[in-house]
This record gives structure tokens, C-alpha cells and sequence, in this order.
């Protein structure tokens, strides 16, 4: 059964993450080659200047944080084995996280989130362009279930129980807003 700050999150960002699922040319059937190292660059340029703050942040040993921290290596592992060297321009202004809160926790539902789509998007991929790299998609593999548990616990316990659900929700949608103008600047999302 989904908690209720867990509702509270995926019924707030909805019309967000439809957005994204219907405007990044990484979901269309035709995909090609440019188009996802276009999508790679951007989401790389945004979520490193993130990541490197988001799990550094003092969380409890249950988040795993250390284990959620290397998205950003398989993005730049993907551009390698494509031979893609264009530079990675970095998101100035990604979400501001300063301390383990329910606010970040918010920023990271959507980081987190972001891994649950991946399978599916693999394997359309797969089916449309097999020579590309999919480290990023394949992303955590096997552990995806029980990180993402261990994610909803922990944002269950600390935000939830604690009432901290309209701070929750602010840092997922301004996590939203925040990547989908980046994406859209970068050309990696339909205007
Ligand atoms: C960087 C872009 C994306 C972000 C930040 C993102 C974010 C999220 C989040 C936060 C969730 C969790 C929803 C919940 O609370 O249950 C989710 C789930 C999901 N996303 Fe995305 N998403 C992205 C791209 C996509 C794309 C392009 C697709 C496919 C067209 C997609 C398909 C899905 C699916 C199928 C789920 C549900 C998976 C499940 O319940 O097992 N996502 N995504």
C-alpha cells in the first residue's frame, strides 16, 4: 500500500512527470543516435551539480546514500563508450538542498524516481538502436526494488510522520521544474 506522503508526492508532480514522459524525444519509437546523447549531456549537466551535494548531506546510514551517489559516473560512462566528447555544460541553479530534510527528500523522490521508468525505456531503446550504451537505463539493475523501498521508508518516517509533506512536495516539484527547464534549454525536451 502507497503511504500517505508517498500520495501526497506522486499525485503532486503528475501533470510534471507526464511532461517529461511525452515531451523527451528519449520516449518516442523513432529515438536516434543524437538525440539520447543530447538527452545524456543534459540530464548529466543537471544531476551532477545535484548528486554531489544531495548524498553528501548527513543522512542515516538506512538511506544508502553512498550507493545512490554514482548516476552521474554511468551517464559519463555512457558518452564515453558512444565516443561522444562534447563538453557537458552544468546547470547553474539545480534545486538547493542544504540539509537532510524533508525539502531534499522531495529533490530526491524525483532523482530516485527517475530510475523507475529506465527499464522500460531500455528496452524501447534496445528494440530501436541496440548499439547504444545503457548503463544510466540499466541503473540499478536488481537493487531498484529495495532502493526504492528503503527510499519510501525513510521518506515515510521523516516526512510523512513528522507532517513535513508540504515541504516534501515543494522540493519534488521544484526538482521537476527545475530539470524540465533545463532539459527544454539544452534541447533535450519538446518546448
Ligand atoms: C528524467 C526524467 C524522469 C524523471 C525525473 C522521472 C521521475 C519519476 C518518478 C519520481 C517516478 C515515481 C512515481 C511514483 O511515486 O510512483 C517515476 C515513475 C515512473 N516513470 Fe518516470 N521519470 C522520468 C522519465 C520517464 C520517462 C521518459 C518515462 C517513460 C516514457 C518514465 C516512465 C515511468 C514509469 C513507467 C514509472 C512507474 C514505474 C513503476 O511504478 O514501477 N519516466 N518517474
Amino acid at each position: 500500500m502507497i503511504s500517505p506522503v508517498h500520495q501526497v508526492l506522486r499525485e503532486g508532480t503528475r501533470d510534471r512527470h507526464e511532461t517529461l514522459d511525452q515531451g523527451l524525444a528519449l520516449a518516442e519509437s523513432h529515438v536516434d543516435r543524437d538525440d539520447y546523447l543530447t538527452y545524456l549531456r543534459a540530464l548529466l549537466g543537471w544531476l551532477e551539480p545535484l548528486e554531489q551535494r544531495l548524498w553528501q548531506l548527513d543522512w542515516p546510514e538506512a538511506l544508502r546514500a553512498s550507493e545512490r551517489a554514482g548516476k552521474s559516473a554511468w551517464l559519463y560512462e555512457d558518452l564515453k563508450m558512444a565516443g561522444d566528447a562534447t563538453p557537458v555544460l552544468h546547470c547553474a541553479h539545480p534545486p538547493a538542498v542544504a540539509a537532510p530534510d524533508a525539502y531534499a527528500l522531495g529533490v530526491a523522490y524525483v532523482v530516485e524516481g527517475s530510475q523507475l521508468g529506465g527499464r522500460f525505456l531500455a528496452k524501447r531503446l534496445q528494440e530501436v538502436a541496440p548499439d547504444l550504451p545503457q548503463r544510466y537505463l540499466h541503473g540499478y539493475g536488481e537493487q531498484l526494488g529495495p532502493l526504492w523501498k528503503a527510499f519510501l521508508l525513510h521518506l515515510d518516517s521523516e516526512a510523512g510522520a513528522l507532517g513535513h509533506e508540504p515541504q516534501a512536495l515543494q522540493g519534488a516539484r521544484d526538482a521537476f521544474d527545475s530539470l524540465t527547464g533545463w532539459l527544454r534549454s539544452q534541447r533535450a525536451l519538446r518546448a
